[in-house]
């Protein structure tokens, strides 16, 4: 049985991004694997340090993963931060990752760019904590969206350096996963490539949105005048809303405002609506659970301990293996 692990940083609520690049694939994949879902709440505080948001993030995010339907009972789901192995195996990992290598890492350089009175340690070795995330339970497959692929390719370095530095074969090489299909990226209502909210909370659709925001941010995507001549290539904006369509609406639809595109009849007031009506009947589920789970604070904090109790059991079997191919003894 192959071992899969994934998280998402608690930053605010999942869009649908999140959903088709990275939750999508856990809910495809956890019933036949042996999986691990969970929060990233350390990682957060490279971007996200003020205590008041924490705790409210994560709780959303878990309401966000359960609503989607992550089933407790199948996958384990935790919290980073009950899991303090992970630190440790970070820790170690960081002894053999070299300063160079992390410094070229592009969601680095961005974050420099990004927020440059706030360049600290944890954003440089991100991808070390990340690889300890994955490695700590050993896994082979680590569904998450495009975006990771570099950081999936330094945990293979990690690995790799590891097992040859003590002569094992310990660690499996992990790969970034997308069930069955290329990695997916799923685009913002502002014109910009990547849907995210570190970007653009406006380019963000959220599985918790309501259905009058749905409508409003729809209005407001960004389009153009239309083409003037027949099948012109779409520019970003517009190609853009209709990959946005091919995730949420029926092939129909899509070919119905494709056609009118190719013929110069598309009008995009029309296009914009039916995609929001679109949206709001793929979101209603999400809407009413996040609703319910939201209130049942007994319910979260039950599934967040027997998951944390299960990480943590996977998470000691590696340290301490860990620690003695290291050579560390105890007298
Ligand atoms: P954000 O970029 O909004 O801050 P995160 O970095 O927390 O989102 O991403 C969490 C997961 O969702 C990752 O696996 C990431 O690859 C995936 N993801 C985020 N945005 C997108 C997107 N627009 N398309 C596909 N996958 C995405
Ligand atoms: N870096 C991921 C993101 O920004 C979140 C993450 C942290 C993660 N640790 C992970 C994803 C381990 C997969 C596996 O979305």
């Amino acid at each position: 049985m192959e071992i899969v692990v994934s998280g998402i940083r608690p930053t605010g609520d999942l869009h649908l991004g999140n959903y088709f690049g990275a939750l999508r694939n856990f809910l495809k994949m956890q019933h036949e694997n042996n999986c691990y879902f969970f929060i990233a709440d350390y990682h957060s505080l490279t971007t996200h340090p003020t205590p008041e948001d924490l705790h409210g993030n994560v709780k959303r995010v878990l309401v966000n993963y359960l609503a989607a339907g992550l089933d407790p009972e199948a996958a384990c789901v935790y919290i980073q931060s009950d899991v303090p192995q992970i630190a440790e195996l970070y820790l170690l990992l960081n002894m053999n990752a070299y300063v160079g290598e992390l410094e070229r890492v592009a969601s680095f350089k961005e974050k420099i760019r990004r927020q440059p009175d706030n360049v600290n340690a944890g954003l440089l070795t991100y991808p070390t904590l990340m690889a300890a995330d994955i490695i700590i339970h050993r896994a082979h497959k680590v569904p998450v969206g495009k975006d990771q692929e570099q950081h999936l390719e330094m945990t293979r370095n990690f690995v790799n350096r590891f097992n040859r530095m003590y002569k094992v074969d310990y660690f499996p090489e992990p790969t970034a996963y997308n069930f069955g299909e290329e990695l997916i990226k799923i685009p913002g209502l502002d014109g910009s490539t990547k849907m995210s909210k570190s970007d653009n909370e406006n380019s963000c659709l959220y599985l918790g949105d309501s259905q009058e925001a749905i409508r409003k941010k729809l209005k407001r995507a960004v389009t153009d005048q239309g083409p003037t001549e027949p099948n012109q290539p779409k520019p970003q904006a517009i190609e853009n809303i209709f990959n946005i369509m091919k995730a949420v609406s029926s092939v129909d639809t899509y070919n119905h405002f494709s056609d009118l595109y190719n013929n110069c009849q598309i009008r995009y007031g029309d296009m914009k609506a039916q995609l929001a009506e679109d949206v709001i009947i793929f979101t209603n589920p999400f809407r009413e659970k996040i609703a319910e789970l939201t209130a049942d604070t007994e319910y979260l904090r039950k599934v967040a301990r027997i998951g944390a109790e299960k990480a943590r059991e996977s998470a000691s079997k590696t340290v301490k293996e860990v620690r003695e191919i290291i050579g560390f003894k105890s007298f």
